[in-house]
């Protein structure tokens, strides 16, 4: 019988973040084929177009990195996965963000870098162009993958399921076809990034579902750490937040509560350069107690206009007033994920992961600022070049044809779901939670998921799989957190009668 419609590729990435891409570059200089799909419409659409503090060299002494890259995971993170993101992070950044792409970062006048610093970092090193360093990468490398002859980039395509047979995965089935539509690879890289569309107030864009995650642990892959979830400190306190780097902390910017009092100080020694979880906590307690908290901008040092015209652009657009702007945590960033090794691999054969998709151990519990664009980078080359030498070839399989029956997925179900789940995840898996909330929240989480699993027993569209998926991962989120009863990093345990860990010592 003649094979139904597919396609195939030696190295299929699913995702268009900065991991993604990198994957895809590195396939393709070892000489494969490489097909990228991405539910992506646009740039804009994936996570790294919006980082803006920028990507962390290891220049100076990189045992500096090292330690704190681990001190600001509270001694979480794998020290010999640090060491590979560490010893490696030069050659990558030089390789393909100044060699092949030529990103403009930042100079100072007399020509060098303009190195920035951020929070818990203790040396000027990250490089960024403003404060909208991932747009400025994401978009030449896109260019450049386009333009490459071994890769196709094939936008507006959303992975549904992986494709797996006797324990090993073999491509994904696309929503190219209401029923499924296959493409065969030799080896499937996820990078698929994070899961900002769980919670109510995110940094991340909205399609930031967990679709690898969820795809991959309904496979049979391990994941881990999925309870640290971080929050970023600092995003606008409005509707519609957005982004105030952690850079305008690193070059001067105050935290004030609503009596105007710089609190930071008395929580940590290093103020608002402590880490993040730290600080997130911080400004959560002091808007409880005094009923807000801004960003003051006026002790930057080289002013806000002048050193971050984006952000300030961003603040007028909403009619904020430039030099006090009110701020509230917000989440930000998965530091667990699918579980693998240090070249992407997954427990599953055929199997790979990458960037915020991935657990590669290098954040532990915590996430130091502008680690994960570089670890998308390293982690991205080196699961690229390992996948394109795995030597299978793409095994055409009677792949699993998805449910049609009719494809029309009411608006209304969906929205409701989505806000009954964010409000689940925010009540009970936010920045401080309560073991019974926990429990409580897993047990909605399954209900939920069972209503929506019972849908798609009929139904297939991107829209009910981006739902199944978030269920999917929080489920997942909201077991790992249950199941972890230490207070560490951005998993922080507290009862109605105080905080069930020892209280924490500052770092
Ligand atoms: C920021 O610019 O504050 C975000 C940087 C990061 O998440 O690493």
């Amino acid at each position: 019988p003649e094979t139904p419609p597919h396609d195939t590729a030696d190295v299929l990435v699913v995702g268009s973040g900065i991991a993604g891409c990198a994957a895809a570059l590195q396939a393709a200089r070892e000489d494969a084929e490489v097909l990228l799909v991405t539910k992506a419409e646009r740039p804009a659409d994936a996570s790294t177009d919006w980082a803006q503090g920028g990507i962390s060299t290891a220049r100076g002494d990189p045992e500096a990195l090292k330690r704190d890259v681990l001190a600001a995971s509270d001694g979480t993170a794998d020290p010999d996965a640090v060491d590979v993101l560490v010893d490696e992070a030069d050659v990558a950044v030089e390789d393909v963000l100044l060699e092949t792409l030529e990103i403009p970062f930042d100079e100072r006048e007399d020509g060098a870098f303009d190195y920035a610093r951020e929070a818990a970092h203790s040396e000027r090193r990250i490089l960024h162009v403003d404060a909208a360093t991932g747009t400025h990468i994401l978009r030449p490398f896109l260019n450049y993958l386009d333009d490459h002859e071994r890769v196709e980039v094939r936008q507006d395509t959303a992975a549904l399921e992986l494709i797996t047979h006797e324990g090993r995965v073999h491509g994904v089935l696309t929503d190219e076809d209401a029923t499924g539509h296959p493409v065969y690879a030799g080896a499937t890289v996820l990078a698929t990034g994070g899961i900002g569309a769980l919670y109510p107030r995110s940094t991340n864009p909205d399609g930031a579902t967990g679709d690898g995650i969820a795809m991959a642990a309904l496979a049979g892959a391990d994941v881990a750490d999925l309870e640290y979830v971080q929050f970023h400190p600092t995003a606008y306190a409005g509707d519609d937040p957005f982004l105030l780097s952690e850079a305008l902390r690193g070059e001067g910017a105050v935290l004030r509560n609503a009596d105007g009092d710089r609190f930071m100080p008395d929580y940590h020694p290093d103020a608002e350069l402590a880490p993040r979880d730290v600080v997130a906590r911080a400004v959560e307690t002091e808007r409880e107690e005094t009923g807000e908290v801004i960003l003051d901008v006026r002790t930057l040092e080289g002013g806000f206009e002048d050193e971050f015209p984006g952000i300030a652009e961003s603040c007028r657009d909403r009619g904020i007033d430039g030099d006090e702007i009110p701020v509230a945590p917000c989440e930000h960033f998965l530091c667990g994920g699918i579980d693998v090794d240090h070249h992407g691999r997954t427990t599953l054969e055929g199997l790979y992961a990458v960037g915020e998709c991935a657990r590669t151990g290098v954040h532990g519990a915590n996430r130091l600022a502008s680690t994960s664009l570089l670890e998308g980078l390293v982690w991205g080359l080196r699961a690229g070049e390992t996948a394109a030498g795995c030597e299978a070839n793409p095994q055409i399989l009677d792949a699993p044809e998805l449910r049609n029956s009719d494809p029309a997925l009411p608006e209304r179900f969906a929205a409701e779901k989505f806000d009954r789940l964010q409000r689940t995840m925010d009540d009970s898996l936010g920045l401080e939670r309560d073991p019974d909330e926990i429990a409580r929240a897993s047990a909605v989480l399954r209900r939920l998921k069972g209503e929506v699993d019972a849908y798609t027993r009929t139904r297939t569209s991107r829209e009910l799989y981006e739902l199944r998926n978030a269920c999917v991962t929080a489920l997942l989120i909201a077991r790992a957190a249950g199941e972890n009863g230490e207070s560490r990093g951005c998993h922080h345990l507290v009862r109605e009668d105080g905080p069930t860990a020892e209280p924490e010592a500052p770092r």
